[in-house]
C-alpha cells in the first residue's frame, strides 16, 4: 500500500578523495502521526495534513485471530475510517520477558487490507479499574503485583498504584510494543495509542496500605498544589489540610497518574505516537461526594493533576456513556480546553447519541468512537428475518460516518482553522443558531415546509456549517433545517425566531433598514477523494423554506447575498 523510500545521503569528504557513503538515512514517505495546536484547536495530523478519526470500537474480546473477521465487516459497513482495538497484556508477554507480537501483527495486516488506521488499546495495569489484563505469571504472585487495600485492611479488585514491580513490569511490555509499532509500522496504520484503560478503583477511594498512608500524611507535592490553585497553602500541609473533602480523590488521582506517566513515558522514548488516557466519567452536573464513581482516573475534577503528573500523555478523553443531554454536552466541553483536545474514544452507538458526533464536532473533536460495534455479539438473523435488523446497533453511527467519511479532511481541516461550527439538537430547545461574522446559521429540527419548529419526536437533528469563504458556506445535516439571516442586533442574534421583519425571508434591522437574506447558489454535491463534485443547484421547493436536511446524506455550498 505504501513504498518505503530510501534516501542514501552522499558525502563528499574533500577533493581528491573517494566519496564516502553516510549510513544510507532511512526516511518513510509518512511521518509519523502527531497533534498540533493553533489559537487553543488541534488536529491531528496523518500524512502531514489534520484527519478525523471516523471510530469504531470493537468489543473487549474481539482482537484474536479467530473474531476478527467478525469486526472488518462491521467497520465496513459503518464507513469507519479508524478501528480502536485493544492489545491484551496477557497474550503481548505470556512469560515474562518474552513478548508475543503474533496478534499486534496480526492486527496490522488486516487494517491495511482494510485501509483502515487503528488506534490500539494498551490494556496493562488498569482495565476498568482492575488487573484483569495482567498476565497469569504476575496473577500468580499477588505479593508482588499487589492489589489496592480499602480502609477496612482488604485487598480490592485494583491494581495498586504504590506496586514499583507492576510499574516497572508494564513499562517494559509497553516500551516492547512501542518499539515493535516504530519497527513494524512505517505505514502509520496506528494512529495512536491508549495507555492504559480507565485508570483508578472503584469501590474504595484511595489506597490504605502503610505506605500509601504514610505519603498521605505527608506534604501535598509542589507540582499539584500548583496544578490544583493552592500555591498560598502552608508550606508542608498535608493532603487534607489543603484539600479537605476531596483530598483522598486528588491523592489517588496523584498516584495514577504518576504511574501512568512513567509507563507512557517509556513508550513514547520507544516511538512517539501520540498517547492518551480515556477516563470513567463522574457526573459532571452533580458533584459525588462520597465518592460513587471510579477514582484516580482522568475524571473532569483532576484533570489538572493528570496535566500536570503525565506529560506524556497528549490527551484526556470521556468515555461518555451519560444518557441525559445536558450531562452529555457538559463533559465535551470539559473535555474540550485549551490544554486538551477533545477526543470522544469510547461513547453509545444509539439513535439518540449518535447526534452527539456533531456536538463533538463543534468543539473540535480529532475523533469519536462508539463502543462495541462488531459483530460478536449480534444474535445471528433468522431465515425470514429482515437482514437490516442485524445492522440496528450499527445504523445511527452508519449514517453519520457515511456523510462525513468522504469529506473528513476538509472537516478536519476547516475545524483547525476556526471556521467550522455544528450542533445536535437539544430537548426544549428547536432552533439553534450559530454564529459567523455578518451571518447567522439558524438551525431549526423538526420543522415541515412552513410554520414554527417543534423539534423533532425524539431529539436527533444535528447540522454542521462551515465558511468557506465571504458569504460562502458549506451545510450538511440530519434531521433538520438550516437557513441564514443576516446578523443583526444582539437581541435578533439570540432570538428564536427565523424570520423577522416584513417579508417571509430571514431578515435583520441593521442601520435602520431591512436587510434580506437571499440565496445566490445553493449547490447539492457530493464529496469524491476529498474534493467537492457538483452534482445539480437547488432552487424553488428545496430551498424556498430554508435547507431541508432529511435521513439521507447531503451535502450543499451555498451562496449567500442581501437585498
Ligand atoms: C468502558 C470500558 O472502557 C470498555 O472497555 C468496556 O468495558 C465498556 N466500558 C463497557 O462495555
Amino acid at each position: 500500500m505504501k513504498v518505503l523510500l530510501i534516501i542514501a545521503v552522499l558525502l563528499a569528504s574533500g577533493a581528491g578523495m573517494a566519496l564516502q557513503t553516510a549510513a544510507p538515512a532511512p526516511m518513510t514517505e509518512y511521518p509519523i502521526p502527531r497533534l498540533v495546536q493553533q489559537d487553543g484547536r488541534y488536529a491531528l495530523l496523518v500524512d502531514g495534513a489534520p484527519y478525523l478519526m471516523l471510530g469504531a470500537q470493537s468489543n473487549n474480546s474481539s482482537d484474536w485471530p479467530a473474531t476478527l473477521p467478525e469486526v472488518w465487516p462491521a467497520i465496513e459497513y459503518l464507513h469507519a475510517n479508524t478501528l480502536e482495538t485493544p492489545i491484551y497484556w496477557e497474550q503481548f508477554e505470556p512469560k515474562e520477558g518474552q513478548f508475543d507480537y503474533s496478534e499486534v501483527d496480526t492486527v496490522l495486516a488486516q487494517a491495511r487490507a482494510h485501509h483502515v488506521h487503528l488506534v490500539l488499546l494498551w490494556f496493562g495495569t488498569w482495565k476498568n479499574g482492575s488487573q484483569h489484563y495482567m498476565p497469569e505469571w504476575m496473577k500468580l504472585d499477588p505479593q508482588r503485583y499487589f492489589h489496592v487495600m480499602n480502609k477496612e485492611g482488604e485487598y480490592v479488585d485494583s491494581p495498586s498504584p504504590f506496586a514499583t514491580a507492576s510499574r516497572e513490569a508494564d513499562k517494559r511490555a509497553f516500551a516492547a510494543l512501542m518499539q515493535h509499532l516504530k519497527e513494524a509500522d512505517s505505514e502509520r496504520t496506528v494512529l495512536m495509542v491508549q495507555v492504559e484503560n480507565e485508570t483508578g478503583t472503584w469501590g474504595t477511594v484511595r489506597d490504605y496500605s502503610p505506605e500509601a498512608n504514610k505519603l498521605f500524611e505527608g506534604p501535598v507535592p509542589a507540582e499539584v498544589l500548583k496544578a490544583m490553585g493552592k500555591t498560598s497553602a502552608t508550606a508542608g500541609a498535608n493532603w487534607e489540610q489543603v484539600f479537605g473533602p476531596e483530598a483522598e480523590v486528588y491523592f489517588h488521582a496523584w498516584a495514577v497518574s504518576r504511574y501512568v506517566e512513567q509507563v507512557a513515558a517509556s513508550g513514547k522514548a520507544a516511538y512517539p505516537l501520540p498517547l492518551y488516557c480515556n477516563a470513567a466519567l463522574r457526573d459532571p452536573l452533580k458533584p459525588e461526594t462520597p465518592v460513587t464513581y471510579e477514582s484516580g482516573g482522568p475524571t473532569d475534577n483532576v484533570i489538572p493533576i493528570w496535566k500536570a503528573e503525565a506529560p506524556a500523555i497528549d490527551l484526556l478523553a470521556p468515555d461518555i456513556y451519560l444518557a441525559g443531554t445536558a450531562q452529555y454536552l457538559k463533559v465535551l466541553e470539559l473535555y474540550h480546553r485549551p490544554n486538551n483536545a477533545l477526543f470522544v474514544p469510547e461513547t453509545s452507538g444509539s439513535v439518540r447519541s449518535a447526534r452527539f458526533f456533531f456536538s463533538a464536532l463543534g468543539l473540535q473533536a480529532i475523533g469519536y468512537s462508539p463502543f462495541g460495534l462488531d459483530y460478536t455479539r449480534v444474535p445471528p438473523v433468522m431465515p425470514g428475518e429482515v437482514e437490516a435488523s442485524k445492522n440496528a446497533f450499527l445504523d445511527p453511527t452508519a449514517q453519520n460516518y457515511e456523510l462525513i467519511g468522504p469529506m473528513m479532511r476538509e472537516v478536519a481541516r476547516l475545524n483547525y482553522e476556526g471556521k467550522l461550527q455544528a450542533t445536535s439538537e437539544m430537548e426544549d430547545e428547536p432552533i439553534q443558531t450559530l454564529h459567523f461574522g455578518g451571518w447567522d446559521a439558524v438551525v431549526s429540527h423538526g420543522v415541515g415546509r412552513k410554520g414554527p419548529a417543534k423539534g423533532n419526536p425524539e431529539p436527533i437533528g444535528r447540522a454542521l456549517v462551515a465558511e468557506l469563504g465571504e458569504n460562502r458556506f458549506l451545510v450538511t445535516g440530519f434531521f433538520c433545517h438550516v437557513d441564514f439571516r443576516p446578523a443583526g442586533t444582539a437581541q435578533q442574534r439570540e432570538s428564536g425566531q427565523i424570520v423577522v421583519g416584513t417579508g417571509q425571508i430571514p431578515s435583520a434591522e441593521i442601520d435602520g433598514r431591512w436587510v434580506h437574506r437571499q440565496f445566490l447558489r445553493v449547490e447539492e454535491g457530493e464529496y469524491e477523494d476529498g474534493a467537492f463534485k457538483f452534482l445539480r443547484i437547488l432552487n424553488g421547493d428545496q430551498t424556498d423554506y430554508g435547507l431541508p436536511f432529511t435521513s439521507q446524506p447531503e451535502v450543499l455550498r451555498v451562496s449567500l447575498a442581501t437585498y
